[in-house]
């Protein structure tokens, strides 16, 4: 991302123009995992979007594997907050969806949908509709779904942020072991601050909107990386330093006076 920009429009006619991202610059390196933090309405979604080609750039340039996006391409596999699943398709035909809207073969993929379903743990799924499944599971399928079509590129949207804290641990683990096999290229948007610690080589924090990148941590933690390590002082270390950059460390909690009340 070189300066990139973004304006949105107003929505009225009297309406004022958006200046969502003022000025981002930074370069994720080919099987990088990133952690993108920030506080809410900086510009987060903005930027996947843009990254995505679903929506236009005001200024500056992004590039993809060494070409500028100028609209939707194939090169990334997108995971959203919510799952996102066709509740007419089956799991497996889920999986499948790019597949058919770039018009590849099936048969040519079936057994990538198998290997990649197998590895989340649902193949006994494949036939399922989504109403059946879980949150986590559901959100497992979009998983698949985003990388059957084997993209460079995975962003990831606050993925698990509808998930309750085990499973989210469960899943936080489950995409590191993917990503360790499969070495995609990680862009991960998260609230959560022990989350982007936990899995990133670098965490980039963006400044309240319209954002700026404030800072860039780089996180040597050794790998494969456990739920244990949160314990540790070098965690705890990182996750404060990056609270303090957005500011939450800043905010606080009075106790609460027992002789008034
Ligand atoms: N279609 C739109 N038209 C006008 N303004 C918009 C539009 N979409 C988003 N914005 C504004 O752009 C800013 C960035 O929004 P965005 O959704 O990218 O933030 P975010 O960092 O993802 O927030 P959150 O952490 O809450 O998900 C916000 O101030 C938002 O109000
Ligand atoms: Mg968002």
């Amino acid at each position: 991302m070189r300066h990139v920009c973004k304006i949105y429009p107003p929505r009225s006619r009297r309406g004022q123009p958006v200046l969502a991202i003022a000025d981002i610059t930074f370069d994720v390196i080919q099987g990088e995992f990133v952690s993108i933090v920030g506080p809410s309405g900086c510009g987060k979604s903005t930027l996947l979007r843009m990254l995505a080609g679903l929506l236009p750039i005001s200024g500056g340039e992004i590039c993809v594997n060494g070409y500028p996006v100028r609209g939707p391409h194939s090169d990334i596999g997108i995971v959203f907050q919510s799952p996102t699943l066709l509740k007419w398709r089956s799991v497996l035909d889920n999986v499948l969806l790019p597949i058919d809207i770039l018009r590849r073969s099936r048969s040519e993929f079936k057994e990538r949908a198998e290997e990649l379903l197998r590895l989340v743990g649902l193949w006994d799924f494949r036939d399922d509709y989504p109403n059946v499944l879980s949150g986590g599971m559901q959100q497992r399928v979009a998983l698949c779904r985003a990388l059957i079509h084997d993209p460079s590129l995975l962003v990831m949207d606050e993925p698990f942020g509808a998930l309750d804290a085990f499973t989210r641990e469960e899943m936080n683990l489950e995409l590191l072991k993917l990503w360790a096999q499969r070495r995609k290229t990680v862009l991960f948007i998260t609230h959560s601050i022990a989350e982007a610690v936990l899995l990133s080589d670098r965490v980039i924090v963006l400044s309240p909107r319209p954002s700026v990148v404030d800072s860039i941590f780089v996180i040597q933690l050794p790998r494969p990386r456990t739920a244990h390590m949160q314990y540790s002082d070098a965690f705890q270390e990182y996750a404060q330093r990056i609270r303090e950059r957005i500011g939450i460390a800043r905010v606080v909690v009075e106790p609460v006076d027992d002789a008034s009340s």
